[in-house]
């Protein structure tokens, strides 16, 4: 079909817009002007306007231009990691590191970034993924048990944590509104930052041509969680934290309630090794497990998502049969905000990444289209490119069942059954670890203001426990700002209180 454009007489569309379609070849975009109100009309070329042409062109013809680091030189499993502790010298470490970390958060240098970017699609969960239903007793959401980990910690360090919300398109507006719905969960509004990620349009992966949604909306998508980093220069939120004295920020997913929010060991390490950007890691269950896995390449450390390490490394063994690339990325990462100012400086110069996906659109003739195969090609970047850019990087192990329990999708290791199961199983940890003891198969939950650790579970009441019914540790004050919903009420009549 020729896409030869009339030329639309109205002052909507500037001529510079028009001769960027044209030598873009994408003046299909305007296809349909002729049946748009004037207010769609305003909508399309205000979303056109914020295209930037060039680099979609670019993008659009080298699909990506993610790094080929396999092919060019051989990754090697990385050997600065502080593993967990198993030594009494470890043990030593472990404490200094800690007391430092504290020492850092009670300065108040420490901000927390919270990328939420995602909807709950995979989990058939139209909302954003924050939003989702994940206390295994009070159904809190996500952001509840999240954002509880920071007045926590705020309260224990007698400090304020800066909270660096990163929303986008699809959930900025629904988050924004319960966090205020829900009293900011004990936060205190103004240390609470919401701003939203960037967005690129959806190419058809055969033409390069830009997709329409409909007629008068272009398909856009999310620049991927690398996208932080333009996202909060574009907000003026470095000049924020540097403002504020914070030069440290714990960045973690909203997909992990078991994350340790600010966790002072991590922060602590962080400091002594001088390290600019550091990552939590697992062992990976299997070598097919996805997740990145943290390798170090020409001497620099870098994460592979799972789907570009070659099958021969990932499953590459040492003599006594364990994983070599073993370190399995958590996505809790802790930057210094100097090397974080010092990427997005750069021009945030993070690769993009392509990945095709089913994208219903509008064809030539005004009709949606459900594809049945995967027509779109999407860009984003990640965040865990920036870790080559550091001078020093490091890579911090901890257990999978404290920290580590993401949720994915429906079924299986990362369905909602299954975190909600690793957070139980965690609580019943914590209490085993404090002397206390309950029945089995009873789900319990601790709300982050009552324990942070154990420790603080030491004196709870141990008769309380000894119930047959779901148990719920609260703080004091949890009841002034926690709303259940009434299909969970009734599954906790007990709420031991701390
Ligand atoms: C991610 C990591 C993987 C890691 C795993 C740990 C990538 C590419 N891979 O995998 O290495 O082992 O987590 O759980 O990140 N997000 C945004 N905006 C976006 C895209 C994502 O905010 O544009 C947020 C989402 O809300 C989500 C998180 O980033 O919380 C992870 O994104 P997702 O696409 O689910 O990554 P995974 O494939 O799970």
């Amino acid at each position: 079909m020729n896409h030869t454009l009339t030329r639309p007489n109205e002052s909507l569309v500037s001529s510079s817009l028009l001769e960027q379609l044209s030598s873009a070849g994408q003046q299909h975009l305007l296809r349909f002007w002729g049946e748009l109100s004037d207010d769609s009309r305003r909508e399309l070329v205000q979303q056109l306007s914020c295209v930037d042409w060039d680099q979609i062109g670019k993008l659009a013809e080298s699909k990506s231009s993610s790094q080929a680091s396999c092919a060019v030189t051989r990754p090697v499993p990385p050997n600065r990691v502080v593993r967990t502790v198993r030594t009494s010298q470890e043990r030593d470490q472990h404490d200094i590191a800690r007391a430092l970390g504290a020492e850092v958060l009670s300065a108040g240098r420490v901000a927390v970034i919270l990328v939420a970017g995602g909807q709950g699609t995979r989990l058939g969960f139209p909302q954003p993924k924050g939003m989702y239903p994940i206390g295994p007793v009070t159904g809190k959401s996500l952001f509840q048990v999240l954002a509880e980990k920071v007045v926590a910690t705020s309260h224990r360090y007698q400090t304020t944590i800066p909270y660096l919300v990163m929303t986008s398109d699809s959930t900025h507006e629904a988050t924004v509104k319960w966090f205020a719905e829900n009293g900011y969960f004990g936060l205190d509004p103004v240390d609470v930052y919401f701003f939203q990620q960037g967005c690129l349009p959806v190419v058809d992966s055969q033409t390069g041509k830009i997709l329409l949604a409909d007629k008068g909306r272009v398909c856009m998508s999310a620049d991927g969680h690398g996208g932080v980093l333009s996202a909060i220069k574009r907000a003026g939120l470095f000049e924020e934290l540097r403002s504020r004295g914070v030069d440290f920020l714990f960045y973690h997913q909203v997909d992990n309630p078991l994350v340790r929010v600010c966790d002072p060991a991590f922060l602590g390490y962080h400091v002594l090794h001088e390290s600019e950007a550091s990552t939590k890691v697992v062992a990976k269950r299997a070598a097919t497990e996805k997740v990145g896995v943290l390798v170090e390449i020409d001497g620099r450390t870098e994460i592979i998502e799972y789907s570009d390490l070659p099958a021969d490394l990932s499953s590459a063994c040492n003599a006594d049969g364990s994983l070599q690339f073993w370190a399995g990325n958590t996505a809790i990462h802790i930057f210094n905000r100097s090397f974080l100012e010092f990427v997005a400086a750069e021009g945030g110069e993070l690769p993009w990444h392509a990945a095709q996906k089913k994208t219903p659109f509008v064809d030539d003739r005004g009709q949606l289209v459900q594809p049945s195969y995967e027509n779109g090609l999407k860009f984003e970047r990640f965040i865990f490119d920036a870790l080559p850019l550091a001078d020093h990087a490091l890579i911090v192990e901890t257990e999978r069942a404290e920290e580590f329990a993401p949720l994915k999708g429906q079924e299986g290791e990362s369905s909602p059954a299954s975190v909600k199961r690793c957070m139980v199983e965690g609580a019943i940890e914590w209490l085993k670890a404090a002397g206390l003891q309950v029945p089995n198969g009873v789900p319990i939950e601790i709300s982050p203001l009552a324990a942070l650790g154990p420790d603080d579970l030491i004196g709870l009441p141990a008769d309380e426990l000894r119930s047959e019914l779901p148990v719920y540790i609260a703080a004091k004050t949890d009841v002034n700002y926690f709303e259940v919903p009434p299909s969970v009420e009734q599954a906790y009549p007990r709420t031991v209180p701390r």
